[in-house]
């Protein structure tokens, strides 16, 4: 009776020989086939059909005249990747078998070492990787061509993408996906012919766009000044099912995850699909020197003669824990290393990446030029943890990585709404393992690093032997923040004083930031007399400049020309929210006073403004019975009567704020009760200091 083992390896072994069988003579008769095989017609049927099932051979319909071959066979990339696996099962096994008969005989064992197909990944690492680019002469000709065509403006995300699609960091992509792709990708991370990709990389349109377009049209595509970087002939049209994106790329149909926030709220309701011809870069006016394409890398690498490249991926500024964490990976790999920040886009209210481009510059100083080298990353991140994990490891692949660095939580994207975490903290590194291979970039897997004091070093937390009897320091993300948020000491232990240097002049203490007061509110509820009574005693202790936004304000002098719609609504804020934004860069306090009724509007304002300070949502919760009793303008009543049309409360709708910072009741409380209630949480938030 064979064994279990037995049966597994000659199951292994008859695959193998089919995928190989397959390869060699795709169009040999089932006949032939079955023969080189060496099974029967039925048996090679059966052993067809699940091969097909399991994604490792794709079967269709064959062209032509001869109808006695009726199907045609192709190997997917999966079933290419799994017949290496099972070519290496079988050496393995063989030069076990041989081994074992080697030791019989002489007593030794033989001393050969079984092919590891690793060494694939390696070679092909060093070799450059197809860009969309066409030549210098050809794109200045398409240049001229190209500026008749129909344009479409790039959102800064899609100029992000589309310039890792030119320049192969998303190879094998050759342009937005198509609907198939596209289809694929959402369900089970796969294009149409089987190829691992776990993002959807498309280019979203308006629907008013859409429709000016025929399918099989070329269109310009044009970064924000206008210039044309590419062009795409467009062969897919369609509108996408946003929910079951959500859920099926991000886990969860949740606005709390700021790419669905994205999805739902920012990208257009149509993709368009189809091949790209690269005409020229994105033009970058920072940090040139620091930016590489993967064909850049690789031609370095091979330069330098680096066989072995570990990545690390990172959003943050760099500490000493990861400086030492990325020594050990690269120490672990016996590799060189890659430091390889993102400064496309990442999390709304990470730390600007020029700041953070600073700070690696400091902290490259302190690793052995010889072993280590930075280069800057255009990424629009999703923050879509286990699968962005993946993700970023098949972009490392391209840039000629053989390494890649997955922590804890990978392009983690925070809370759900429910207050959990999307993800679990090593979902990231379960489905980068179960895909390693294709990926072509094997995992380090991040050690959790903590300094030990005692020892006065950083070591991994899960191999400190005698926990109990060391003092373990940390400080997490939160804490360095609010440290920093609050001037207070940062322990040299923990960073490199020219990193903190860095991080302290962009990001002062908060009460020397700008920051947005914004109300909301029904029409008549106060808002404005709050506002001006807050303004006032802002303006009395001074430090700060501060600049009143008022609804009537901001209508008269910035939106006189819009009306009530939902649309104009919409811009209204947004004008105010931008205006808030740059007083708030430029540390200034923006208080703003506008009804702003939909939440989505809101949500979209706050993000604007908390890249550079705090943002303060005061909900002046007077009930839209008071206003109407007040109607200090008389505006509700010709609302009932219907003179004015959507009347918010009344005939239009209002969002009530579900977390604001701040609701304050109107009703028999006195306006500078109501401001002063803001001014104590503006302390309690350590935007002003306290009197
Ligand atoms: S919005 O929705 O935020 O753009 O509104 P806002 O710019 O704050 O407009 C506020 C003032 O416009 C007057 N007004 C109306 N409000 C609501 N709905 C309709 N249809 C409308 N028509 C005119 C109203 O007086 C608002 O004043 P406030 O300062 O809120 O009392």
């Amino acid at each position: 009776m064979p064994t279990d083992t037995q049966k597994l390896a000659e199951e292994e072994d008859l695959l193998f020989r089919l995928l190989r069988q397959l390869e060699a003579a795709p169009d040999a008769s089932q006949r032939a086939t079955a023969a080189a095989v060496g099974v029967s017609l039925g048996k090679l049927n059966a052993q067809l059909r699940l091969a097909a099932e399991a994604g490792l051979i794709k079967i269709s319909d064959r062209d032509g005249p001869d109808k006695r071959q009726r199907f045609a066979y192709a190997i997917t990339v999966k079933g290419a990747a799994e017949q290496i696996r099972l070519r290496d099962n079988f050496l393995a096994r063989k030069f076990a078998e041989y081994d074992a008969l080697h030791a019989e005989l002489t007593g030794t064992t033989s001393g050969l070492e079984p092919f590891k197909h690793r060494t694939k990944i390696m070679q092909n690492n060093l070799a450059p990787i197809p860009e969309l680019y066409v030549s210098y002469d050809s794109a200045q000709k398409l240049k001229v061509e190209a500026a008749d065509l129909t344009s479409h403006d790039l959102t800064p995300r899609q100029i992000c993408d589309l310039e890792l699609l030119m320049n192969g960091g998303f190879n094998p992509l050759k342009g937005f996906l198509s609907e198939e792709d596209y289809n694929g990708v959402v369900e089970n991370m796969r294009l149409a012919d089987g190829t691992l990709w776990p993002m959807p990389i498309t280019l979203d349109v308006s629907e008013e766009f859409a429709g000016s377009i025929e399918i099989g049209q070329d269109i310009a595509l044009r970064d924000q000044e206008g210039v044309i970087l590419a062009t795409m002939t467009v062969t897919d049209r369609w509108e996408p099912n946003k929910s079951v994106e959500a859920e099926k790329v991000f886990g969860a149909d949740d606005d709390a995850h700021p790419a669905v926030n994205y999805l739902h709220n920012t990208a257009g309701k149509i993709y368009l699909g189809g091949p790209i011809t690269g005409i020229q870069q994105p033009v970058h006016y920072d940090f040139r020197a620091r930016r590489d394409t993967p064909n850049e890398l690789r031609a370095y690498f091979r330069k330098l003669g680096w066989r072995k490249v570990v990545a690390f991926q990172t959003r943050n500024p760099l500490h000493r824990a990861h400086q030492e964490l990325t020594f050990r990976a690269a120490k672990e790999a016996q590799a060189n290393l890659l430091i390889h920040p993102i400064v496309g886009m990442t999390k709304p209210g990470d730390v600007d990446h020029f700041t953070r481009v600073r700070c690696y510059e400091a902290v490259l100083d302190k690793y052995p030029a010889s072993t280590t080298t930075m280069s800057l990353l255009n990424l629009a991140m999703r923050m879509a943890g286990p699968r962005e994990a993946v993700w970023h490891g098949l972009i490392r692949a391209n840039h000629g990585c053989t390494h890649f660095i997955v922590g804890r939580d990978h392009a983690g994207p925070g809370k759900n709404s429910q207050g959990e975490d999307f993800y679990g903290p090593y979902d990231a590194q379960d489905l980068y393992r179960a895909h390693q291979d294709e990926i072509g970039a094997e995992m380090v897997d991040f050690k959790h690093m903590v300094y030990v004091q005692e020892r006065a070093q950083y070591e991994p937390a899960d191999e400190i032997a005698d926990k109990d009897d060391v003092t373990i320091l940390n400080i997490s993300g939160t804490e360095l923040r609010r440290r920093l948020a609050e001037g207070l000491e940062i322990p040299e232990w923990f960073s490199f004083p020219e990193v903190v240097k860095e991080l302290r002049r962009t990001k002062p203490p908060r009460s020397q930031q700008g920051f947005t007061v914004f109300f909301t509110g029904f029409s008549g509820s106060g808002k404005s007399t709050i506002a001006n009574a807050l303004m006032v005693k802002l303006m009395e202790m001074g430090g700060r400049p501060v600049t009143l936004l008022d609804g009537d304000i901001v209508r008269k002098n910035l939106s006189s020309e819009l009306g009530f719609s939902k649309e104009h609504r919409d811009l209204n804020i947004r004008r105010i929210g931008y205006v808030a934004s740059e007083i708030t860069k430029n540390g200034g306090i923006a208080i703003c006073a506008p009804i702003a009724p939909y939440a989505t509007t809101r949500r979209a304002v706050r993000e604007d403004i908390e890249q550079f300070g705090a943002f303060v949502e005061v909900h002046v919760a007077t009930s839209i019975e008071e206003c109407e009793r007040r109607d200090r303008k008389g505006l509700y009543k010709l609302a009932r009567e219907g003179k004015i049309k959507e009347f918010t409360g009344i005939s239009d709708p209002y969002d009530v704020p579900q977390n604001p910072e701040l609701s304050v009741e109107t009703e028999n409380v006195e306006v500078d009760n109501c401001a002063h209630q803001v001014i104590l949480k503006l302390e309690s938030m350590g935007l002003i200091a306290a009197q």
